[in-house]
């Protein structure tokens, strides 16, 4: 009994010295406490709104994890929660999730489908119009701290609204664009990303209007090598590079995510006290996918899930290793990936400013 104590102490004290050395990061900057996050964007990000909101999330999805579907395009968790993690919080609950959700921690706007821009038609996600498009989901924040306001004054709901009223002090985690990007490939052109990057920028604005001062924007990862995407591909019109990803599509978010990322630049200098970090998430995933082997996967290019005739009828049924995977579904990364994503880029290798989210409430001068 007592060693084990003796251990339990040891480990303690170990990862306590862990969490300073990573908060000083040999900058000089401290570390930052965030009370909570706030996330805003499409699937890859939503841990529960489409599933609550438009259509229930069935098996096998979750089943690595959660070991039950929770909303979660994958087989587990995902790079928002790993960011969570990072930071010692709970993993977000998403606001449109009516039933057993707390935001004392924070609030998860992020819903699948998503997209910077309203959306008029279906094409190509499906048979359903994601009506959440970002201009709603800042309303949805806006809303949201409102109540919370309001609710702090008569005393009420004190078990699931922030602990932290200081909306100022939380992380606001953004990725979205992936599918505007995937949208402009059929039919709309490539020419409309200035006003995809517009809306983004409005939101980043709004949010901003309403306290927020902390932002960690992802960029989109490369489309051109999602295996679903090999479905679109024209081999009269499109080439494929070394490792096998659609040079036309992988091009067209390298368009999105220069924009996005001067955009971000000029934020920086209109938004003074905005500390605004932009993170090359595509970097991360094309590295990940370009060197599987080395990182223990196999199949980069190739998904875990496929659809089996059961009984008549069709279903989705998991591989039997999907840690060996990166691509869950054709569109959406696995548990693994995803853990091997946020360790990638959580320490800021991948982030400009280069700091650590741990280190991202610190403010930059303009370049
Ligand atoms: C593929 O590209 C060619 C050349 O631009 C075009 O004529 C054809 O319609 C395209 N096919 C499809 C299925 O988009
Ligand atoms: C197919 O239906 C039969 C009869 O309802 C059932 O016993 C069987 O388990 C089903 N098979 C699968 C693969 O779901
Ligand atoms: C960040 O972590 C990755 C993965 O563990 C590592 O390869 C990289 O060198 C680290 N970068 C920094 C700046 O610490």
């Amino acid at each position: 009994m007592e060693s084990e104590k003796t251990i339990v102490v040891l480990v303690i004290l170990i990862s306590s010295v862990l969490v300073v050395a990573e908060g000083a990061a040999g900058n000089g900057l401290s570390g930052c406490s965030f009370p909570a996050i706030y996330n805003f964007g499409d699937s890859n990000s939503d841990t529960g709104a489409f599933s609550a909101a438009i259509y229930p999330q069935q098996p096998p999805y979750g089943e690595t994890f959660f070991r039950k579907p929770t909303g979660r395009a994958s087989d587990g968790r995902l790079l928002i929660d790993f960011i969570a993690k990072e930071l010692r919080l709970p993993y977000l609950n998403a606001y449109l999730d009516s039933l057993g959700t707390n935001f004392q921690y924070g609030a998860n706007f992020a819903v699948g489908a998503g997209t910077i821009r309203r959306q008029n038609d279906t094409q190509p996600n499906g048979p359903y119009i994601c009506p959440f498009y970002l201009g709603v989901q800042t309303t949805h924040f806006a809303n949201f701290k409102a109540r919370v306001i309001d609710l702090y004054k008569q005393g009420k709901d004190v078990n699931r609204i922030p602990i932290s009223g200081d909306f100022s002090k939380a992380l606001y985690t953004i990725d979205i664009g992936q599918n505007d990007v995937a949208r402009s490939m059929f039919g709309l052109s490539t020419d409309e990303i200035p006003d995809m990057i517009n809306q983004f920028s409005t939101a980043i604005k709004e949010l901003y209007n309403k306290g927020a001062r902390i932002f960690w924007v992802h960029n989109s990862g490369p489309n051109g090598c999602l295996p679903s995407n090999k479905l679109f591909a024209n081999r009269t019109m499109d080439s494929f590079d070394k490792i096998g990803c659609n040079n036309r599509w992988n091009e067209a978010v390298s368009a999105f995510n220069a924009q996005l990322k001067e955009r971000l630049t000029k934020l920086r200098a209109d938004l003074p006290q905005a500390a605004i970090t932009y993170v090359d998430i595509y970097a991360a995933k094309y590295k990940l996918i370009s060197n599987a082997n080395k990182f223990g996967f196999t199949n980069p290019l190739k998904q875990c899930l496929h659809k089996e005739k059961r009984n008549r009828t069709v279903v989705d049924v998991s591989c039997p290793n999907p840690s060996k995977f990166i691509s869950w579904d054709g569109v959406h990364y696995t548990e693994a990936a995803n853990q091997w994503l946020a360790k990638a880029i959580l320490n800021g290798s991948f982030s400009d400013p280069p700091l650590p989210i741990t280190q991202a409430c610190h403010r930059q001068a303009p370049m």
